[in-house]
């Protein structure tokens, strides 16, 4: 039961800080924008198809740059190359940050516009992974497969949050 409440704390700890994060300046108008509260068991339901279906694929073509843990190559430690790779890597955490899996982190406000954002730049315009990256790695593109099966998990998890 105690084990069950931490879970819970873990889970909510990073809607707190994603409700904190950024927009300082416009505190006063904080009552006026909406909040968007889930409980932990959507999440929970989010997250579980999450790790199952999207974090492996996430995990090869994203997470070079959206985890602050990233898993680099030999070749980090090629001089310039290093420097290089940290610095997408610092940009791309600042803008969505995929390291403790969902709900992630990100620049553009609440979840589901970040949910947006990932369809909106990976899936419709093809602008992630940046093509600096997909020249360097030639199977970092998104099938299409790949694609639709992370369209149908952010329309999914979408309707869970609005529910
Ligand atoms: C080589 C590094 C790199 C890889 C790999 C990468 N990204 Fe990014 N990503 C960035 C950087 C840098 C930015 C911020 C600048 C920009 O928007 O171009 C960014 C921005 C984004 C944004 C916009 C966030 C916002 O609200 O500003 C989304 C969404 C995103 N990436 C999703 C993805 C997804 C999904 C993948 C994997 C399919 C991916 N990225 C792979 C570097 C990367």
């Amino acid at each position: 039961m105690k084990l069950y409440f931490v879970l819970i704390l873990i889970m909510i700890f990073p809607i707190v800080l994603s409700a904190h994060d950024g927009d300082d300046r416009d505190d006063k108008d904080d009552h006026k924008r909406e909040k968007i509260i889930i409980s932990s068991q959507v999440i929970h339901s989010i997250n579980s198809n999450y790790q199952k279906d999207i974090k492996p694929i996430f995990k090869k073509k994203c997470f070079d740059c959206h985890t602050s843990k990233p898993n680099y190559p030999w070749y980090v430690n090629v001089p310039g190359l290093g420097y290089i790779m940290r610095e997408h890597n610092r940009e791309g955490v600042e803008h969505l940050d995929l390291t403790n899996d969902f709900p992630f982190k990100g620049k553009e406000g609440d979840i589901v516009e970040i949910l947006d954002e990932i369809v909106e730049e990976a899936v419709e315009e093809d602008e992630m992974p940046p093509w600096y990256f997909k020249i360097t790695h030639w199977d970092a593109c998104l099938t299409d497969q790949e694609k639709e099966v992370i369209t149908k998990w952010i329309e999914s998890s979408k309707a869970k949050i609005r529910r």
